[in-house]
Order: C-alpha cells, then structure tokens, then sequence
C-alpha cells in the first residue's frame, strides 16, 4: 500500500519558512523512497540469493527501516515544532518529574543529548522497563531502542537548522525547547499512559 506525503505549513517560530520549506521537501524524498522500495521489495525475484555479504535484495531491506523511519521522525518533528511557549500538561509533568525529578533537570540532559546527536534527539519512552529516556540516533535507523515509543522528537542534522543557526545549533536547541507544543506532546503521552 503506498503512503502519502502529510502537508505541513510553516507555522513555527522555530526556524524560517525557507528553511522549513526545504526540509519538507527532503521529507517528501522518504515518502517516496517508501514506495519505491516497497514495490521493489514485492516484487523483486533477487530474494532467492539474499545474503549477509550484501547485494540487491539486502540494499533494500535496509532502506526499508531507512526511509520509513525518515518518514516517521520528521513527521513527528514538524508536528512538535512550536510557534509559541507553552507549559507542559499533567501528563508529561508527571513523566519529567519522575523519571528525571523536574523540568530543568530533563532540559539539560535533552540539550546534552541534542548537542551529541548527529541525526536525532528525542525523549521516549521505554516500555520494557517503564522508563523515560532522552536517546539520539546518528542516522534514521541507528540508535532506536526497540520497545520505544518517541514523545519528542527533534532533528538534529545540519539541514534542519544551519541555514538560520549556522553552527550555533544551542541556540537551535533552545529555541526549540521553549516552543515545544505541549498540547501535541500530551496528546502522545496518553497513548502510553
Ligand atoms: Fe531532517
């Protein structure tokens, strides 16, 4: 079944149209690349010499989780990308309080976490053991905990913000966390609480 690109207006303060415009265009290359790769997968007769060594069949299946992540997480991401400040709901005032003892303490280890990250930075929840994480991932499909659902998700490649941050990504950093849209963020910790 193929999928469809979610259209996304500019509405942050986080980072200009400009900016915004062309990371959405990159975001429409995974939905696409989605499709592709299904279709190619369905329909390929190379699985019969699959192997660990690499090849056709392996290529795909690795841009497979590649390209849906990509989708996945920059959907996620325009989503909790903010225009204005906000406060978080009881929900999520009661996951930060217990899993990091309040906002400031979960803010610097998120800001630590984001200036570490070369792809992502996001806060999920971690269902094997009931605990919140902020994790990073170097690429789409590097760093994921398996049982995770992610709360908030922030891109922290280069394209995301260095043609209005330059390489001062901190202030990025920032700005993002003091527009995150809570009632969005609410709204996911409910599918998990
Ligand atoms: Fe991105």
């Amino acid at each position: 079944m193929e999928i469809s690109a979610i259209t996304f207006p500019h509405k942050t303060s986080v980072v200009s149209r400009k900016q915004f415009d062309d990371h959405v265009t990159l975001y429409d290359g995974y939905v696409s690349m989605t499709n592709l790769t299904d279709k190619t997968l369905a329909t390929d007769p190379q699985y019969k010499t699959a192997s660990t060594a690499g090849g056709h069949y392996r290529g795909w299946k690795k841009t497979e989780t590649y390209s849906i992540n990509g989708v996945i997480l920059h959907e996620m991401y325009f989503q909790n990308l903010g225009d204005q400040a906000t406060s978080p709901g009881p929900r999520m005032t009661s996951i930060i309080n217990k899993y990091y003892g309040g906002f400031d303490k979960w803010k610097e280890d998120f800001i630590a976490c984001a200036m570490s990250a070369r792809g992502w930075c996001i806060l999920a929840y971690e269902q094997r053991t009931a605990t919140c994480r902020n994790i990073l991932l170097d690429l789409h499909d590097e760093g994921h905990i398996s049982m995770a659902y992610p709360i908030i998700v922030l891109d922290m490649y280069e394209h995301a913000y260095f043609l209005d941050y330059g390489t001062d990504k901190a202030s990025y950093i920032n700005r993002f966390i003091d527009n995150i849209p809570w009632g969005i963020i609410e709204k996911r910790v409910g599918v998990i609480s």
